[in-house]
């Protein structure tokens, strides 16, 4: 029986031959780590995007493998979390609903025993957050959400280590989601009760926040605003995404016509703080849910974001493998 290669508290290696067993931990949603935890895979990214910036090599995850499986499409998801295991000395694996099984109906249950058999750690992006849960309740490996209808924990991740760079902590500060109530809107509601901050909401009526599908604990960090104008004053960070996610593309016409007065524009940018930083997770659709002078603009941080998903999730498949690594 071979042995493990890494000690890693609370995962099994490939094909789960470790000999007493324990139940692998997931991220399915931000709140599953716990604020020190984050912080930790904060610090490890800062050490890990510097050593990659010096083109030193760093392969703790050699001979391991990802899984990701796809059911929306994706370029940042996928180049990131493909490049990221690459660069950490491991191999990743491409899988869609168009080209495996998991798209002619092999229970997801089965697919997950199967899979996590043969790799070590797996990311999914998919459609109701149940169907990864259900993967994750029958996988004997780390389990990542690359998105679902009702999250995005990894954008947040990475946002969140954006403003930390250009910004420092977090923690006090007010961020301004304008727009859908989406699966990111949710994951900056759960990121708002982990790190203490505050996030006002303004979307069309029919659109708000539900506190139960975000998962949130209380109402206490985000407050709902009817005029995106009254959310966006004085935040230190303001932040959309599109009026249409994937999945809801019949919606795609009635949420042009709800969502044309939610589009952030310079003078929305105006009433924000003076330096505040403007995010959108991408891709963006200029002219709907923001203004080109914006996202093209001197207080967007959108393209840090984008690379910071590549050095955030390294920190996070790193801890979820190999657990607390010293820097
Ligand atoms: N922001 C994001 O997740 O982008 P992709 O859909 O391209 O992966
Ligand atoms: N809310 C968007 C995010 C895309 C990265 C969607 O789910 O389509």
């Amino acid at each position: 029986m071979a042995a493990p290669m890494h000690s890693s508290p609370g995962t099994v290696p490939a094909g789960g031959h470790a000999s007493a067993p324990t139940l692998p931990r997931h991220f399915l949603q931000l709140k599953d780590f716990t604020r020190d935890e984050l912080e930790h895979v904060f610090a490890r990214t800062r050490r890990i995007k510097e050593q990659f910036k010096r083109y030193e090599p760093y392969h703790p995850l050699f001979d391991r493998t990802l899984v990701m499986i796809f059911e929306k499409q994706s370029t940042r998801t996928r180049l990131s979390f493909e490049a990221g295991m690459h660069q950490l000395g491991g191999a990743a694996i491409f899988l869609s609903t168009r080209d495996s099984q998991l798209g002619r109906g092999e229970p997801v249950e089965d697919a997950a025993q199967v899979i996590s058999r043969m790799c070590d750690i797996v990311m999914i992006r998919t459609f109701e957050q149940d169907i990864i849960e259900r993967f994750a309740r029958h996988s004997r490996v780390p389990v990542i959400n690359g998105l679902t209808n009702e999250y995005h924990p990894c954008q947040i991740l990475a946002d969140i280590y954006t403003f930390l760079e250009h910004r420092g902590p977090i923690a006090g500060k007010t961020v301004a989601w304008i727009g859908d109530s989406n699966n990111v809107c949710n994951t900056w509601l759960q990121a708002a009760e982990v790190f203490g901050f505050n996030v006002h909401v303004s979307t069309p009526p029919g659109y708000e926040v539900e506190p139960e599908r975000a998962g949130l604990f209380g109402t206490d960090h985000f407050e709902a605003f009817a005029d995106p104008i009254d959310a966006v004053r004085g935040a230190d960070l303001v932040t959309t995404d599109v009026w249409t996610s994937m999945g809801f593309e019949a919606e795609n016409e009635a949420r042009r016509r709800a969502f044309a007065d939610w589009q952030v524009d310079a003078d929305m940018m105006r009433l924000a703080a003076p330096d505040a930083l403007f995010m959108h997770c991408l891709p963006a659709h200029r002219g709907e849910e923001v203004a080109a002078e914006v996202i093209d603009g001197p207080q967007s941080v959108v393209w840090d974001e984008a690379e910071n998903r590549l050095h955030t999730q390294k920190a996070l498949m790193e801890y979820l493998l190999l657990g607390r690594v010293n820097s």
